[in-house]
């Protein structure tokens, strides 16, 4: 087995931003690594995902089962290991770094229960997607701290189309305390994304060196 490195965070919070940086820094380096973006939006497989997050099951995210929502990102995340490039380079011994894992379905479907009932459903979601389903436990998960009206104003300027959880900004400022709440559980790896690119960069650059060496 190898090690697979999460990027995790809120929408806007910057984990593509800080993904394709440490791909670029590693390339230069000479570091080999794969990386993966969760939902694999352009594969079939991700097809429950997609109509999900289209507003298919209705326009509030909350309307719809946390349970049901998180086995469809599973699911996606299980047919892109069995069958796409990274999981038999993760398999051999690789470095893989993943925007976005199970512990996205932590975030944005943790969100929906009562905070009471988010620790059990967090050791849920981990027993289910590591255990139950054999999916790569991740060596690491950096989580990308922002307070949601900055990551707000991020998404706003990103100017992509909006989907049904971008849209909503109760649900983003309810996600950033759900993603504090998992970080701590889960013992996610903390770094302040409030900060210019390159600050947050260097950090991960140094957790990546101590990690893989
Ligand atoms: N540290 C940062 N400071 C300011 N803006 C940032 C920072 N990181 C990313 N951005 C910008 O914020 C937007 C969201 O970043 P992105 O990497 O797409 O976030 P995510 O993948 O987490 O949704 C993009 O327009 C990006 O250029
Ligand atoms: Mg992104």
């Amino acid at each position: 087995m190898g090690k697979l490195i999460v990027i995790e965070g809120i929408d806007g919070s910057g984990k593509s931003t800080q993904l394709r940086l440490l791909s670029e820094r590693l390339k230069r380096d000479g570091v080999p690594f794969q990386s993966v973006r969760f939902p694999r939006y352009s594969r079939e497989h991700s097809a429950l995902a997609r109509l999900y997050l289209s507003g298919g099951l209705g326009d509030s995210p909350g309307g719809v089962n946390a349970y049901a929502a998180s086995s469809f990102f599973a699911a996606d995340r299980f047919v892109s290991y069995k069958t796409e490039p990274w999981g038999t380079y993760y398999d051999g011994g690789g470095i893989v770094f993943a925007d976005r894992y199970t512990t996205s379905n932590a975030i944005h479907q943790g969100v929906k229960l009562p905070a009471r009932e988010r620790a059990d459903f967090f050791r849920w979601l981990y027993d289910y997607e590591f255990r139950l389903l054999g999916l790569p436990a991740p060596s690491a998960v950096f989580h990308l701290a922002l307070p949601a009206a900055l990551a707000r104003e991020r998404i706003s300027s990103r100017g992509e189309g909006m989907d049904i959880h971008e849209r909503d900004g109760a649900y983003l400022a309810e996600c950033a305390e759900c993603a504090g709440a998992a970080a701590e559980v889960l013992g996610w790896t903390a770094a302040d994304a409030s900060r210019g690119e390159a600050d947050v960069h260097a950090e991960l650059c140094e957790a990546v060196r101590r990690l893989v060496g």
